[in-house]
């Protein structure tokens, strides 16, 4: 007779699950991928893989809205596969691949191709189609048919769509569809290629700036253009106190506009380009600490729902270029939980980490569970994957088993040479975080154990 088959069953143990009234003790128990029991005590099982959590916090997994792969056309700087794995020693167990690939993600073709590829990967990926053809900002991408494959958030990202017209029309069209576009906010005639913040320190250091007009107009003008169309927009990587305040007050009107902040623009001032180093060069740019105030206040008060990484690969001999030839963008995906961390939830009492710029001892600090709120729960919900694939939720039995496990006491040096990502580029290099991922578990599976990755 067949050997009866036996459940694949995982066991936190002895960690403290995150709840909204504060980190409560208990085990969480798996089977074939699913929550079936978070109790204070639960017996290991015969058989099942135990997975230590003793003074750490148990999270949702964590979800990430802007994830640059760079599959297929730079794969010198990431694959789906290596980009996978950074995220999951991140701590997330969902990312949302950008489509500024060689070529773009802007067909069905194009879709299917990396649902292929991410369907191999050890946390889940999911698509970001174009907004443009080619990203090009001329025509439209066929919507349809790429919503018909599941793609729910579009963005030309690393571009704005420069032109009005052409914008009120993508909403039109994504509004019945039930998609959602997602704008990189640069006006390109304001930024007029600049490399820098415009401000005292570019003018300090002589490289020519961006000013904060060039994202606060683009941003202003899509509140309009949401306004008269109804249709919802999530904004990218918001980094200027008044891109801020655009949202609070569209958010007070009734407006359907989500927003996302990362961690660097909430803790690296544009006092960093000193060095004249092209790893802190990244679009949106460095900010002023009154932006990042303003960036860490929005996230406090929930006008900027989530934090995103804007993970963005590049090899060393482009960040190695001179300063206004190298590419924008930071890797971000295995420093973002620690990095948001220290700027949004420690203070006197835990340390607060002493790179973080612009720090205010004023500051109301995030809860845990407000913390994963911006980094998984709302992050899911604006992708679609909390009714796609369960991400982002409590856990509770009957949840899908999305999960970290994050020691908050953890001191770290942050090691590039130690990544798992092809590229290098961390702002964070040499600096000393607080809060290590021990253990991500993506739909039942360990994918990483005690801070090495598994699979
Ligand atoms: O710094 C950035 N790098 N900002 C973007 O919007 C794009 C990204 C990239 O793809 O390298």
């Amino acid at each position: 007779m067949a050997e009866p088959v036996r459940p694949r069953r995982v066991l936190v143990r002895g960690g403290r699950v995150v709840e909204p009234s504060g980190p409560r003790r208990a085990d969480v128990l798996v089977e074939d991928g699913t929550i079936v029991a978070v109790e204070a005590t639960i017996a290991a099982p015969p058989g099942a893989t135990v997975l230590d959590a003793s003074g750490c916090v148990v999270g949702p997994g964590l979800v990430d809205l802007h994830t640059h792969l760079r599959e297929p056309g730079r794969e010198d700087a990431e694959t789906v596969e290596t980009g996978a794995r950074a995220a999951a020693l991140g701590g997330y167990t969902a990312v949302v691949a950008m489509p500024n690939t060689e070529p773009a993600t802007d067909s069905a073709g194009a879709v299917r191709a990396l649902q292929v590829l991410g369907a191999r990967a050890c946390v889940e990926v999911a698509i970001a189609g174009a907004i443009t053809v080619g990203r090009a900002g001329e025509r439209l991408a066929p919507f349809a048919e790429m919503a018909g494959l599941g793609v729910r958030l579009f963005t030309d990202d690393g571009r704005g769509v420069q032109h009005a017209g052409l914008m009120r029309r993508a909403l039109e069209y994504a509004r019945p569809l039930g998609i959602v576009l997602a704008e990189h906010c640069e006006d390109e005639e304001l930024a007029a290629g600049g490399s820098m913040h415009e401000g005292a320190w570019s003018s300090r250091l002589g490289i020519p700036g961006q000013p904060a007009i060039a994202e606060e107009a683009m941003v202003e003008r899509d509140i309009g253009l949401v306004r008269l169309t109804g249709a919802p927009l999530h904004l990218l990587h918001l980094s200027c106190a008044r891109s801020v305040a655009l949202v609070r007050a569209a958010r007070a009107e009734g407006l359907p506009v989500t927003a996302e902040a990362t961690p660097h623009h909430m803790s690296l001032t544009d006092a960093e380009l000193a060095g004249y180093d092209p790893v802190f060069k990244v679009n949106p740019p460095l900010r002023p600490g009154a932006d990042l105030a303003a960036v860490r206040a929005g996230v406090l008060d929930g006008t900027i729902d989530a934090v995103a990484t804007d993970h963005a690969p590049h090899p060393p001999e482009s960040k190695e270029e001179p300063f206004d030839l190298a590419p924008p963008g930071m890797t971000g995906l295995e420093t973002a939980f620690a990095v948001a961390y220290g700027a949004l939830c420690c203070d006197a009492s835990t340390g607060v980490p002493p790179w973080l710029a612009g720090s205010d001892p004023a500051q109301r600090r995030a809860s845990i569970a407000e913390l994963f709120a911006a980094m998984s729960g709302a992050p899911a919900r604006i992708a679609g994957l909390d009714v796609a694939s369960g991400q982002g939720g409590a856990l509770r039995p009957g949840a899908r088993a999305h999960l970290c496990v994050v020691d908050l006491d953890a001191r770290w040096t942050v090691d590039p040479a130690a990544s798992a990502s092809r590229s290098r580029n961390t702002p964070f290099a040499g600096r000393e975080l607080v809060g290590r991922v021990r253990h991500t578990v993506c739909a039942g599976e360990p994918v990483v154990v005690d801070g090495k990755a598994v699979r």
